[in-house]
């Protein structure tokens, strides 16, 4: 069975058809899923649909149970926690305070924990009394990425998680992925940095004008002539 099935997605605001008839499918043994496409062509869209921010038209389903109508809450309960867009920290609170904001929808049965999140960003174990808006960006977005894990997905959706970090800290946040896969979390990964999201994932999915132009394997896609062309400038 497949972990999340996008059948038929259909989204609009107002006139503009943003999502024009998308299927995507994660499965079990999928580690990490990307998503590229240039500006406006409906990532984050889709992404917000998933979560339940956006009415659609079309089935989405997570292990077989279609999320349609459920509330944001109820469908991180079930597992799938979205890192936002432009990390979206508190900026008045503290490293540690913004990553505890992860737990606050949790029961007992947790499995990554602060201690696992500071294992993975040590930068931010010597941060935690830092307030939020005295960070760096690199820093900022390890603790979103922190705070999304300790709401213990089972499938996390990373919205364009590198924008405006230099490429040291991208190879952190690779490094740091690679080690999330390890802990059984699926990732979603939404990016516009083709290269970078090629090496991290199996399985990509292109997005152009609301529709899918091109799926594939990373290894397939990766010398294709569209994508190099497109999204690699080669
Ligand atoms: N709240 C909204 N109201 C009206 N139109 C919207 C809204 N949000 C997005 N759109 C439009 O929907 C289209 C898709 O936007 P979306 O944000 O999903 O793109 P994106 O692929 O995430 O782009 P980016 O890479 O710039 O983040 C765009 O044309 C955008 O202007
Ligand atoms: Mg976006």
């Amino acid at each position: 069975m497949a972990l999340l099935e996008i059948k038929n997605l259909k989204v609009s605001y107002d006139r503009i058809k943003a999502i024009k008839n998308i299927d995507l499918t994660v499965r079990e043994d999928n580690h990490c899923i990307a998503l590229v496409g240039s500006n406006g062509t409906g990532k984050s869209t889709l992404v917000n649909a998933i979560t339940g921010m956006l009415n659609y038209e079309g089935d989405i389903l997570f292990n077989g149970e279609s999320l349609k109508g459920l509330s944001t809450k109820k469908i991180v309960k079930k597992g799938i926690v979205q890192c936002p867009e432009r990390r979206h920290l508190f900026d008045y609170m503290s490293v540690k305070e913004n990553l505890l904001l992860g737990t606050y929808n949790l029961g007992k049965d947790r499995f990554i924990t602060l201690d696992t999140v500071y294992d993975l960003f040590p930068r931010l174990k010597d941060r935690e009394n830092q307030i939020a808006y005295t960070l760096s960006g690199g820093e900022a977005q390890m603790v979103a990425v922190g705070r999304s894990l300790l709401a213990n997905p089972k499938l996390l959706i990373l919205d364009e998680p590198t924008l405006g970090l230099a490429p040291i800290i991208r190879n952190h946040l690779a490094e740091a992925l690679e080690k999330i896969k390890k802990h059984n979390v699926k990732i979603l990964l939404v990016e516009q940095n083709v290269k970078w999201s090629f090496d991290i994932s199996e399985y990509v999915y292109v997005l152009r004008e609301g529709k899918i132009s091109k799926s594939g394997t990373s290894k397939e896609l990766r010398n294709d002539e569209e994508i190099r062309k497109h999204f690699l400038g080669v």
